[in-house]
C-alpha cells in the first residue's frame, strides 16, 4: 500500500498542518500494542496516539479512570518498540497532571522516557499552567477538549458538550489559551458540527476532530472502534471491518477442525 504520509512525521510538521493552508487533513488512530502499531502504520497515518482508552477498549474497563502512568507507559513502550514513522502520542491518565505542576512534568517524562514523542491531556484553560510546565521541559502537548472522558463524573456522562452558544464562546476561549500555553494540536471530541468548525477556523494550531464533525484539520477513532472490535460504539465511529465477528468465526472453525480430527493435517505434522 503505498504510504501518502513522509516519515517519520514531527510534531513541527503536525503543528504547520491546517487544511486551510493547504495541508491534508491529519489522521490520528490509537494503538496500544506493538502489532496495533504496526498495523497502523502500514496503512499510513500520521499520528499514533496511545490512548487512556485502552482502558474500555482493551483492558475491560467502563470508564478511563483506573488507568495509571505507569500502565500508560507500558503501552507506550510496546507501541514504540514496533518503530513506527508515525509520531507517537502518549495520553496522561486522570491525576497525573491535576494536582501539582511538578508531578506533571514528571508524569510526561515518564512517557517520553517510554518512548512517547508528545503528550496529550485533557481540559481547557485550567490546565495552561501544566501545559507551560511541560512546553518549557521540551515536552510537546496537545490538547483535547470538548468531550473529555476522564470528566465522566463531572459531566454527568458522556455527552456532547458546547451545544449552546455560551458553552461554544467558552470552550473557543478555553481552547485559545491552551494554544498560548503552547498546546501544538487540540483534539476536540464530542461538540456540535459547527462548534468543530468554529474552533477550527479560531485556533492557529490544527484541531483533530472525533464526533466534532469534518470541519477540523484531522480526525481521530480508536482502532478496536473502526475495526469492529469494541461490541458499543458511538454515533460518530464508522467500522471499517467486522474483526470480533471474523475472529469468533476463525477460531470456531479451529475448534470444530480439532473435534473432527481435521487439525493438524498430514502437512502440519512434523514426521
Ligand atoms: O484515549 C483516546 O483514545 C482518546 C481519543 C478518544 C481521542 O483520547
Amino acid at each position: 500500500m503505498p504510504d501518502p504520509r513522509p516519515a517519520p512525521v514531527t510534531v513541527p510538521m503536525v503543528r504547520a498542518a491546517k487544511v486551510r493552508d493547504g495541508h491534508q487533513p491529519l489522521v490520528m488512530v490509537t494503538a496500544y500494542d506493538a502489532p496495533g502499531a504496526r498495523i497502523v502504520d502500514a496503512a499510513g497515518v500520521d499520528l499514533i496516539l496511545v490512548g487512556d482508552s485502552v482502558a474500555n477498549a482493551v483492558l475491560g474497563y467502563e470508564d478511563t479512570l483506573q488507568v495509571t502512568v505507569d500502565d500508560m507507559a507500558h503501552h507506550v513502550a510496546a507501541v514504540a518498540r514496533a518503530r513506527p514513522g508515525a509520531l507517537i502520542v502518549g495520553d496522561l491518565p486522570w491525576m497525573s497532571y491535576h494536582v501539582d505542576v511538578a508531578d506533571t512534568v514528571r508524569n510526561g517524562a515518564a512517557l517520553i522516557r517510554a518512548d512517547a514523542q508528545c503528550v496529550k491531556l485533557e481540559g481547557g484553560a485550567v490546565r495552561a499552567p501544566m501545559v507551560e510546565a511541560l512546553v518549557r521541559a521540551e515536552i510537546p502537548v496537545m490538547g483535547h477538549i470538548g468531550l473529555t472522558p476522564q470528566s465522566v463524573n463531572a459531566m454527568g456522562g458522556f455527552r456532547v458538550q458546547a451545544r449552546d452558544d455560551e458553552a461554544a464562546a467558552d470552550l473557543i476561549a478555553g481552547a485559545q489559551v491552551l494554544v498560548e500555553a503552547g498546546v501544538f494540536a487540540i483534539v476536540v471530541e464530542g461538540v456540535p458540527e459547527k462548534v468543530g468548525h468554529a474552533l477550527t477556523a479560531a485556533l492557529d494550531v490544527p484541531t483533530i476532530g472525533i464526533g466534532a464533525g469534518p470541519g477540523c484539520d484531522g480526525q481521530v477513532l480508536v482502532l478496536h472502534d473502526l475495526l469492529g472490535v469494541t461490541e458499543r460504539t458511538a454515533k460518530f465511529v464508522r467500522r471499517y471491518a467486522t474483526l470480533a465477528d471474523d475472529a469468533t468465526a476463525a477460531v470456531a472453525a479451529f475448534a470444530a477442525d480439532v473435534r473432527s480430527g481435521a487439525f493438524p493435517s498430514d502437512a502440519e505434522v512434523y514426521h
